[in-house]
């Protein structure tokens, strides 16, 4: 299965975003922008604004995931403005299947989060509606922080229910680094969100192309 990796622009320099977003194109296989609100998360990034402005600058895709409450009513916008993947969470959405059919109607990949204490089984019913699902390895709102890994038995029982050769894919998301992407890609995991491992270091290119290495030689989907 095709692994790919997400750079996470939350650690790039908001000052210099269209550079840094150039910076991987053609190594990273996703821009991951992370939308917070101040109320889903105790914090606050970008909006639809920013998200457009990017959209009409960087050719790589956009992959939206939105840490904000309501996404029902906001996370459509996005995939109607161009992002190809857009993820709300799970414990924000009061109609996620609704929520799921509408941004694929729009044309975009929809994804739903689940934060470390929610459990895959309580929406395993509604995999078959998403086209990825993202496990957050730490609990969102910041980056830097360690992986948790008690999640790793919980991206073991994604995986046993999306299936190895599903078209659904499974994304992890916090503290992903050298130290940790070997530890996702074996439980199953095939996107891999890193935004520390990228922009806090020196060669952003660099370090996807390892991660990448790593994820390949370690993943469990052959
Ligand atoms: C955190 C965000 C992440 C964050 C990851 O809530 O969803 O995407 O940028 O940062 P690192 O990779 O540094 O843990
Ligand atoms: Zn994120």
């Amino acid at each position: 299965m095709h692994l790919q990796i997400s750079p996470s622009i939350l650690s790039s320099d908001f000052a210099n975003l269209e550079r840094d977003c150039e910076e991987v194109a053609g190594s990273a296989d996703w821009l991951h922008v992370d939308v917070m609100d101040n109320h889903f998360v105790p914090n606050l990034t970008l909006g639809l604004p920013v998200v457009e402005a990017l959209l009409a600058k960087v050719s790589t895709p956009i992959d939206c995931h939105l840490m904000i409450e309501d996404p029902d009513r906001w996370a459509p916008a996005y995939a109607e403005a161009g992002a190809k993947s857009v993820t709300f969470h799970a414990e924000a959405a009061a109609a996620p299947v609704r929520l799921a059919r509408e941004i694929r109607n729009l044309g975009a990949r929809a994804g739903m989060g689940l934060r470390p204490a929610t459990s895959i089984d309580s929406v395993a019913d509604i995999i078959p509606e998403l086209d990825m699902v993202l496990i957050m390895t730490v609990e969102p709102g910041f980056g830097g922080q360690s992986f948790i890994d008690a999640m790793l038995p919980k991206i073991q029982r994604t995986r046993e229910l999306i299936g190895p050769e599903s078209d659904i894919w499974l994304q992890v998301d916090g503290g992903i680094h050298s130290g940790t992407i070997e530890l996702a890609a074996e439980a199953g995991a095939n996107v891999f969100v890193a935004g520390s491992a990228v922009y806090a270091t020196d060669d952003p290119v660099a370090a996807i192309d390892s991660l990448r290495a790593q994820a390949q030689a370690s993943t469990c989907l052959r």
